[in-house]
């Protein structure tokens, strides 16, 4: 059979004009080649126990999935120059000997998630493999990697790590600059150092959901310059270090749901001028700092559901650069006077929904848009009663609303009603891929400023975000 095998070896290496024949040719039992524009190699579900002794010189993928491998040897796929993606999931594999990878210098693609019994890796595991992109080892329960195991993969991008038994992001990314996507979700991360993510200048996704996160040291973002996609949600974070987020100046989505954040403080999201969705939702917030939001001026979308929040300033959204959709329900709402102005937005907008009220009593259970606010003689905004209190007659605590007010913001609401607007989920952690992509059209900025003489109140109409609005909602 050895001299077969280098025969064979032989008569491939030489004549490219066979390469075809060829692959078919050599085409492992129990697998299936095409011969599309490259050898595929599809062996998954193949009842294998081990590697298969050779594969077709010309393979450009190999797919050994869901068979029941254990080892990996030293050069466990010989010398195979044009391959370049080599799946391994859902196998059984628990050793794989240092230099298993070598003789594949076109790799850039492994895959060799959910094998449970993998644990631990050599730092040597991964040796050779110079122009690998992208590494899958999810699920794969691993407890910790060496420091230095990428140390010999300089075009890794991409890193699956999600669902294994990190207490601690691995000290192994530090440094890769090239490395843009990071998984590690569904581990038992605990912190996020002042020095975890150092070096990686070119990070754009990172998700920590689901893990144990209580920790997040001061500017421990700050070198991730062009991140786009940050995920922290549900972890057990209830403080955050003012400068958080200091930047991340090109984030598009920052997810800090299903934590236990109380106060939000207006120095977190200052730098984050391209934000558009936040999600905040499910916490224990009920009070956010005046000014909050104030730079998110590409916001689409704010979740603030599930909270503990009873009132909303109007002073929290000033400037008013936010045009987007405003998650609030499921919150202990006190209905009064404070929050009328999110009655008129809802109206006018239609983008906020569902905020049923706890309190005063006369009006809990009762959904905002429907609480009839009465008024005193002179026009001013009287707090529903507390049905116990029926003698005390209720007191002036808000001046009337304007008019003019109203009929500019009826006018972006009827342009918003033309294009429709689509339902959506509401407690979805899903980004918005798409709205991503229209950073083009954020060019100008018409500001309509106007200074009411009854209340003060200041809309600046920022177009970019309208028009992110706009052409979101049409797609
Ligand atoms: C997988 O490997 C582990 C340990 O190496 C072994 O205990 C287990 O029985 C194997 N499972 C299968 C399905 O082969
Ligand atoms: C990043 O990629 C560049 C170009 O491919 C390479 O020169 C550099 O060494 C890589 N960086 C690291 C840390 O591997
Ligand atoms: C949250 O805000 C409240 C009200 O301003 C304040 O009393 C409290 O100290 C703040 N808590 C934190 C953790 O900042
Ligand atoms: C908003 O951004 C400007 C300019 O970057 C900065 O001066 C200001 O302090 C920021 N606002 C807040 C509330 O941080
Ligand atoms: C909600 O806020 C109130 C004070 O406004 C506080 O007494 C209560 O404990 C908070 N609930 C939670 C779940 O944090
Ligand atoms: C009115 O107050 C009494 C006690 O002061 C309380 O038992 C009752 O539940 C209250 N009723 C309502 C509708 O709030
Ligand atoms: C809403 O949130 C709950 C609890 O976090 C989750 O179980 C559910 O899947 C979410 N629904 C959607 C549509 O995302
Ligand atoms: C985004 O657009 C791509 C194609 O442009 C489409 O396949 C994908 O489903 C879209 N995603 C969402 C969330 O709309």
């Amino acid at each position: 059979m050895g001299s077969t095998h280098s025969l064979l070896s032989v008569i491939l290496w030489v004549p490219h004009v066979h390469a075809v024949w060829a692959c078919v040719r050599s085409c492992p039992a129990n697998c299936v080649c095409t011969q599309e524009r490259s050898c595929s190699v599809l062996c998954d579900r193949a009842g294998l126990g081990q590697i298969p002794s050779e594969f077709p010189c010309e393979a450009s993928s190999i797919n050994l999935d869901k068979n029941s491998i254990k080892f990996l040897s030293e050069r466990a796929f010989g010398t195979l120059p044009s391959l370049k993606s080599l799946s391994l999931n859902h196998n059984n594999i628990s050793f794989i000997t240092p230099g298993a990878f070598k003789g594949l210098p076109s790799l850039t693609e492994l895959k060799m998630a959910h094998n449970e019994y993998i644990r631990y890796l050599h730092t040597r595991t991964f040796t050779a493999l110079r122009r690998l992109v992208k590494l899958d080892l999810a699920d794969c329960n691993l407890f910790n990697i060496p420091d230095r195991i990428f140390i010999e993969l300089p075009s890794l991008q991409e890193l699956f790590c999600f669902q294994n038994n990190f207490r601690r992001i691995p000290g192994a990314i530090r440094g890769m600059e090239n490395l843009t996507h990071v998984y590690l979700e569904r581990n038992r991360i605990e912190a996020v150092a002042y020095n975890s993510l150092q070096g990686l200048t070119k990070l754009k996704y990172l998700n920590l959901q689901d893990n144990r996160i209580n920790v997040v040291h001061e500017r421990a973002f700050q070198g991730c310059r062009k991140m786009e996609y940050l995920y922290l949600n549900d972890n057990l974070i209830s403080e955050l270090p003012e400068n958080s987020f200091d930047g991340l100046r090109c984030l598009k989505m920052l997810n800090l749901g299903g934590n236990f954040l109380r106060n939000v403080s207006n120095t977190w999201f200052r730098d984050l001028v391209e934000l558009e969705v936040l999600y905040l939702d499910r916490n224990r917030i009920n009070y956010i700092e005046e000014g909050a939001f104030e730079n998110l001026t590409s916001l689409v979308s704010l979740h603030l559901n599930s909270n503990n929040l009873t009132t909303l300033p109007f002073s929290v959204f000033q400037p008013v650069y936010f045009l987007g959709r405003l998650y609030l329900f499921r919150n202990p709402w006190e209905c009064d006077c404070r929050i009328e102005w999110l009655k008129e937005w809802m109206e006018n907008y239609r983008l906020v929904r569902d905020i049923p009220c706890a309190s005063p009593s006369s009006v809990a259970g009762i959904d905002l848009m429907d609480v009839l606010y009465d008024r005193s003689p002179e026009g001013y905004c009287l707090d529903p009663v507390e049905l116990n209190v029926t003698s005390d007659s209720p007191t002036p605590s808000s001046k009337p609303f304007s008019t003019t007010e109203s009929k500019f913001n009826s006018l972006i609401s009827k342009l918003l009603l033309q294009m429709g607007l689509p339902e959506e989920v509401a407690n979805t952690t899903e980004v918005f891929s798409n709205a991503t992509q229209l950073d083009g059209l954020a060019d100008g900025v018409t500001s309509g400023t106007r200074e009411d003489s009854s209340k003060a109140i200041s809309f600046s109409f920022h177009l970019p975000a309208l028009l992110t609005v706009v052409i979101f909602q049409s797609k």
